[in-house]
């Protein structure tokens, strides 16, 4: 799929959610990956949880086996994520805010790791969500009241944005999100954040839109829904990174496929969208298996058990 990417659209990078696990103990999915992948985003060993599971603790082996073995096989990495409400180890999220000597406190520990994991991955990323999900969860529009939050204020995303920079100042910053990849309010509140954000002084080149498809009923985005939204933040002058693609075959594989298609020759039709990223490699290690590995939702992915699903073909198609 890279391949095919190289002569569509030089420079565009075709990625996908990776876990160190299966790509050290999987040979099938270490061949799918290497094979077809042109980029990777790890899938949870950069979150901070898994990054520093103590105050000043840092714990980067995984991180760095996973981007270790991309970047031998000539893999862009785009890193996942510094500030994220849902995955922070238990001594972030309590640290305390009370009094303004908390705060003062509170700061100097975020600040620090973002410096020391910023500094620990420099030269090697070549973007990154600085900030995830930052909006209240079922389509809120307001910042999710986390540690960042309570620490620095409505304007966190631009503290982060200047120490990310600070720390490496040639990686590209986005901010990424579910739920804004069609026109609405939650993506008017996204693009305002980064505007605001930029703005005041920060460092943000564009966004990631998420595109997780959990319904086809539902949540199908439309071609022309998808050009408005990359025209919105085009003329913004941002870039927009389709960053978590993922689309169930709850009705089946065909309009699976089309939904697949139409995302990507979208993304591929606008010079700002500048990557596609699926949200994992084989349906068999899907981040949306329940407790018994069955997959909740039918093929979801590009591969399954090794072998290329109809989506494969229509992506392969798209390029
Ligand atoms: C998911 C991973 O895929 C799972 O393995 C993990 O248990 C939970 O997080 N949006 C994001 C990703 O930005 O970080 C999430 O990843 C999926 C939704």
């Amino acid at each position: 799929l890279q391949a095919l990417a190289d002569r569509t659209r030089p420079g565009f990078r075709i990625g996908a959610a990776v876990a160190l696990g299966p790509l050290a103990a999987d040979p099938d999915y270490a061949q799918e990956l290497v094979g077809d992948f042109g980029a990777i985003t790890p899938e949870n060993a950069m979150k901070p949880q898994n990054l520093s599971p103590q105050q000043g603790v840092y714990t980067f082996e995984e991180a760095d086996a996973l981007i270790a073995a991309a970047q031998s096989k000539g893999m862009t990495v785009h890193g996942h994520t510094i500030a994220f409400t849902e995955a922070m180890p238990r001594w972030m999220q309590d640290l305390p805010t009370g009094s303004e000597q908390d705060r003062r406190a509170s700061a100097a520990a975020l600040l620090d790791y973002v410096t020391t994991v910023v500094g620990h991955f420099k030269g090697r990323l070549a973007s990154l969500d600085v900030v995830n999900e930052p909006f209240d969860v079922d389509q809120g529009t307001e910042l999710q009241e986390n540690i960042w939050y309570r620490t620095f204020g409505l304007g966190y995303p631009l503290v982060v944005s200047r120490a990310v920079h600070d720390a490496d100042p040639d990686v590209k910053q986005f901010v990424n999100e579910n739920g804004a990849d069609v026109p609405g309010d939650r993506q008017a509140a996204l693009l305002e954040l980064v505007r605001d954000t930029n703005a005041r002084g920060g460092h943000l080149d564009g966004v990631g839109l998420q595109a997780h498809i959990y319904d086809l009923d539902t949540d199908a985005i439309s071609p022309e829904d998808l050009t408005e939204t990359l025209d919105t933040f085009a003329a913004a002058g941002l870039d927009v990174r389709i960053s978590e693609n993922d689309v169930p075959d709850s009705r089946g594989t065909q309009l699976q496929a089309e939904q697949y298609a139409d995302v990507l020759i979208t993304c591929l039709s606008t010079p700002t969208c500048v990557s596609y990223t699926t949200w994992g490699v084989d349906d068999r290690y899907d981040w949306s298996v329940d407790e018994d590995g069955k997959l909740q939702q039918g093929h979801d992915l590009l591969f399954d058990e090794g072998r290329p699903t109809p989506a494969y073909e229509a992506i392969r198609q798209a390029l």
